[in-house]
């Protein structure tokens, strides 16, 4: 039997699970680290967080299987998109990454579309100048601390420095590429045209992969510390919804997932190169190769539910803990008990800007209705209503576009969660079925790396013999259109309130 390990660096915490070739899981191991918020709208790790969570969770898989280190044919790594990683000539990182969901950029985001053009950057990257891309963070740096880009040599992605600590190689993968803005995303390469007119050096950029080949192999040190083989092939992996994607399956067309992790993504494959030419919902190149995807992004979705739980549900943290049940089992039990709608309440999950269908980094989160007879739970039900209309927003842009998403699976935490599925399946009006196995990202880049030792021919023909589905959730028919009477004043209250957010920002 061989083995496989996957490693995804999350924003929460790095979740590594060494599989069997089956995809049964063996050992697991999780370490959570903080994002930090030195301002509104701003977001960094420190990559030192995520190396010392990638190794120790290696290293506890590793004990805990008992599994021979010979028999680990490869390791496939996930991660957090977008995040800006800045090594110079030593090796040491400069400063701490600024993360997906930081906010910061919209005058770089201007300064891309006068330098490049808007429908050329479409063209290339097949994607908008976004705000929360790797691109405009990297112009962010040079403008505001150019003492600190004088000194970058490599510039790296949030697994891919995980790569570079684990093998020494600086390298990167299509699929999380895409999410940079540097990359020619039809092609499948760095774009010079795009790099030379914004001003970065290409030789800073990593060697691209892609996601199912090995980019190199785990170095004498890391070995010695996690007790792996040193030698052990690293392939590329991929960027985490990317990864989900091959990990529940969604490889071929007319098949799409809905993530509910920090945050919310509903993803859909496509084996031609579909864009969306508002901008509205990423095209990014998938894990499969000679294939894409696009996806729509909801920046706050589990990030919102996690921002009650830790503002509002101190009684129910210690409840759960003398009960020995999770925090968030009991939470949905009490949005159970409030009725569709929230008895009239809504809620925007902004609160860390937004993307799809808005692009707006100055949107923030509100609850529209609040009326004296709302109590905690409404606002928690209201919560999760609100994350589910976003998710529906950009399953409406995905219809639009004519990508068939009636396929759909639900994962990440949120979507381990029945009352949260059944709120997308009433949504989206489709059957939402979730994956046997629930490690999504982690499941998804072992099977990369099981195709890029041979165990497996391709990533389709893995994923058959892997991915499974195990719970199916119809909508209730009677649910439908009352929610899609919620649904639609929701859509109608960010336009409303759009300039009142932008002079909310000026303040
Ligand atoms: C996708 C995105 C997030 C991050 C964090 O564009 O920004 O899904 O990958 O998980």
């Amino acid at each position: 039997m061989k083995y496989a390990i996957g490693v995804d660096i999350g924003t929460s915490g790095t979740k590594t699970v060494l599989f069997d070739e089956k995809g049964t899981v063996i050992a697991s191991a999780t370490v959570e680290y903080p994002m930090y918020q030195p301002k509104n709208g701003y977001a960094e790790q420190d990559p030192a967080d995520w190396y010392n969570a990638a190794v120790s969770t290696m290293k506890t898989v590793m004990e805990k299987s008992g599994v021979d280190k010979n028999d680990v044919c490869g390791i496939g790594l996930s991660g957090q998109m977008h995040g800006l990683v800045m090594l110079d000539e030593k090796n040491n990182v400069i400063r701490k990454s600024i993360i997906w969901c930081d906010q910061r950029t919209a005058k770089e985001v201007d300064e891309m579309n006068e330098k490049l053009g808007r429908e050329k950057l479409i063209q290339i990257t097949a994607n908008p100048a976004l705000t929360g891309w790797t691109a405009a963070k990297i112009l962010w740096v040079k403008n505001n601390e150019p003492e600190n880009y004088a000194k970058c040599r490599h510039i790296l992605l949030p697994k891919d420095y995980i790569r570079f600590m684990l093998t020494g190689v600086y390298a990167t993968e299509v699929s999380d590429a895409s999410g940079m803005q540097l990359l020619d995303v039809p092609n499948r390469c760095w774009s010079k045209e795009v790099c030379d007119t914004l001003g970065i050096d290409m030789s800073m950029l990593a060697k691209v992969y892609e996601s199912c080949e090995i980019t190199g192999y785990i170095t004498k040190e890391i070995a010695d510390i996690t007790g792996l083989k040193e030698g052990t092939p690293v392939v590329g992996g991929a960027g985490d919804n990317a990864a989900a994607a091959v990990g529940t399956g969604v490889v071929e067309d007319g098949k799409a997932f809905t993530t509910i992790g920090t945050s919310g993504v509903v993803f859909a494959h496509t084996s031609k190169v579909s864009i969306d030419p508002k901008g509205r919902v990423h095209t990014c190149c998938a894990a499969v190769p000679g294939c894409w995807h696009i996806m729509g992004v909801t920046q706050g979705a589990g990030l919102s539910l996690k921002w009650f739980r830790d503002n509002f549900c101190s009684a129910e943290k210690d409840t759960a803990k003398l009960m020995g049940v999770d925090e968030y089992y009991l939470m949905d039990k009490e949005a159970e008990t409030v009725p569709i709608g929230a008895d009239r309440l809504l809620y925007l999950p902004y609160l860390m800007g937004e993307r799809t269908p808005h692009l707006d980094p100055d949107a923030r989160g509100m609850f529209f209705g609040l009326s004296a007879m709302h109590t905690k739970k409404h606002m928690l039900r209201a919560v999760m209503e609100g994350v589910a209309y976003s998710l529906r927003d950009c399953v409406e842009i995905c219809r639009e576009m004519d990508i068939n998403v009636s396929d759909m699976m639900a994962c990440g935490g949120g979507g381990s969660s029945p009352l949260w599925r059944q709120m997308l399946a009433d949504l989206y009006a489709c059957p939402v079925k979730t994956a046997s196995s629930k490690e999504g990202p982690a499941l998804g880049v072992a099977i990369l790396a099981f195709v890029g030792a041979g165990v497996y021919k391709s990533v389709p023909e893995a994923c058959k013999a892997i991915v499974g589905v195990d719970k199916v959730q119809q909508p209730i028919s009677e649910n439908v259109p009352v929610y899609e009477k919620y649904f639609r004043l929701y859509d109608e209250i960010y336009p409303a309130v759009k300039e009142n957010c932008a002079k909310l920002a000026e303040l």
